[in-house]
């Protein structure tokens, strides 16, 4: 069974898109041991509590230093004993002691297609924003593992999504998360629980399903 913990600051619909493909069984041999977010009204954590999860907050403001932050936030997923940590619309910068340490167990989904409107700047509408000004027609997004760059690591899925005519950031947000993330996210840690998903020099391989 793969134990995950799942770090959120806001809404969390990819949370609940990772609860709902565990109960349906789109996701397999996963259990969600802990969903930490650094958001105290973050919607994500009734989310967490409404499906009988663990969560808590580990929030920046509560400590004097960055790096007890950080601490804090690694003995968190520690105690957890978790074997992956999902990213799942999670604003603050990944200690890279956790990145050390959880090297190639730690996921993120990002509302475009890396390497196109990623990097330093690029989260949130502001994805969406830059994808309609530069008038792109196809966006959609990707999930990958986490390295110690931003939105640099090794690419497990990538789902692209249509930009129609009329579009605003919002409508395109929207259709990227329902049509993409809600997709991928809960597929990558399906196949990594099942044991499908290497990584070999940066490249990610995925062993087919069996028919
Ligand atoms: C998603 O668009 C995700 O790609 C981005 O932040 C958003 C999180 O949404 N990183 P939610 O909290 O899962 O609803």
């Amino acid at each position: 069974m793969l134990r995950i913990a799942v770090l959120v600051s806001g809404g969390g619909t990819n949370l609940q898109a990772i609860i709902d493909s565990i109960a349906d069984g789109r996701i397999t041999n996963t259990e969600i041991a802990a969903v930490i977010s650094n958001n105290a009204s973050a919607y994500a954590l009734e989310r967490a509590e409404k499906a009988g999860i663990s969560a808590r907050c580990i929030s920046p403001k509560s400590y004097q230093t960055r790096a007890e932050f950080n601490e804090a936030l690694l003995a968190a997923v520690d105690e957890a004993g978790v074997d992956l940590i999902v990213l799942a619309g999670f604003l603050v910068v990944i200690p890279e002691a956790m990145i050390a340490r959880y090297r190639n167990r730690i996921i993120n989904i990002h509302p475009s297609l890396i390497p196109s409107f990623c990097g330093t700047g690029y989260y949130g509408l502001k994805v969406h924003e830059a994808v309609l000004a530069r008038g792109v027609k196809v966006t959609g997004a990707t999930c990958h593992f986490v390295d110690e760059g931003t939105d640099t690591g090794p690419i497990i899925f990538q789902k692209a999504v249509e930009v129609r005519e009329g579009d605003t950031p919002k409508a395109l947000q929207r259709r990227v998360m329902e049509e993409a993330e809600w997709v991928i996210l809960p597929r990558a840690i399906d196949r990594i629980a099942n044991g499908a998903v290497s990584v070999e020099d940066g490249l990610v391989h995925i062993r087919q399903q069996e028919a």
